[in-house]
């Protein structure tokens, strides 16, 4: 039976799986609750036998707009978590995903925003609308880019491109991402899902085991060249940057500029 998640949609159809961020209204960000329910989906995943291929979204207009920064702040002594379990769920999701059995296509439009595009770098193909735009502004919220992004980044991106992209925050898009080799198609923003399922249904015709030991081959390849299984320590470094008063003053005042402008006060071109 496909399990049913608070924040995701799960579906097979024959060889195809779809998982579909499912929080419209704030733009799929990743809680710890919704990382935990992806790595849980990407292990159920695992069980399909007949599943070759899966395709990520997000649900209305955005892919992810990241971190979920309605809990930045918040004190980490009321979470169940202790605050290093849930500064790791992040990079336990990204691995469940980059280790995932059937192949993942990123279907990305609108917002893709940090830990959105963590998402994105563990899928194995990304196919984007012309409109998608990318930021990675961990950096501007006090903390380092964790969940193992910067392996994964510097593998798909090079390191110079990595750096600026994390160090300055500034945003990219699509054709930028296109030409850095982020992406492998760009597409109209309503074309987006029909190329992804038409790739998917290319693929899931293809020989399971190939495919498999194609996407484990290049995986491999991928840790010897920067391997993100010693991003392990991202999560001390989150709690670190959490517990330092100048990233969280730093932090803070980023965020309430964020939050001014969703309100409408103050506001300014934040898509760049
Ligand atoms: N976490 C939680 N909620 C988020 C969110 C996030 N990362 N990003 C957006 N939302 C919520 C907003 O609070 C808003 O909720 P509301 O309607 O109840 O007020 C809703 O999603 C729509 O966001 P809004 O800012 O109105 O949309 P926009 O199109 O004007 O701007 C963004 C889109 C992505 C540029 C903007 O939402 C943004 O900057 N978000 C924060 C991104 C971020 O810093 N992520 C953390 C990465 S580490």
């Amino acid at each position: 039976m496909t399990p049913a998640f608070d924040t995701l949609l799960v579906e097979v159809d024959g060889r195809i799986g779809r998982l579909t961020l499912n929080r419209p209204d704030k733009l799929n960000p990743l809680s710890t609750h919704t990382l935990r329910e992806l790595a849980e989906a990407a292990h159920w995943f695992d069980t399909q036998r007949d599943v070759r291929v899966v395709v990520v979204s997000g649900a209305g207009r955005a892919f992810s707009a990241g971190a979920d920064i309605s809990s930045f702040g918040e004190d980490p002594s009321n979470d169940a978590l202790s605050p290093r379990d849930s500064a790791e769920t992040g990079w336990l999701m990204a691995r469940a995903f980059e280790q995932m059995r059937a192949v993942t296509i990123a279907a990305i439009w609108g917002p893709c925003i940090g830990g959105g595009v963590v998402l994105a770098a563990v899928c194995d193909l990304r196919i984007a609308a012309t409109d998608t735009y990318f930021s990675i502004p961990e950096v501007d919220l006090g903390i380092p880019l964790a969940w193992g992004g910067i392996p994964r980044l510097v593998r798909e991106l090079g390191p110079a491109i990595t750096r600026e992209l994390v160090m300055t925050c500034r945003p990219f898009s699509a054709d930028e991402a296109r030409a850095l080799g982020f992406l492998n198609r760009v597409v109209a923003a309503e074309s987006v899902m029909a190329e992804a399922g038409q790739l998917a249904a290319d693929l899931a015709q293809k020989s399971a085991l190939a495919l498999y030991a194609s996407k484990t081959g290049v995986n491999a390849a991928l840790e010897a060249m920067a391997p993100a299984s010693a991003a392990w320590s991202d999560a001390d470094s989150l709690v670190a940057a959490l517990g330092d008063p100048e990233s969280r003053r730093l932090g803070n005042e980023y965020l309430r500029r964020v939050r001014k402008e969703a309100s409408g006060e103050n506001p300014s071109d934040r898509h760049g």
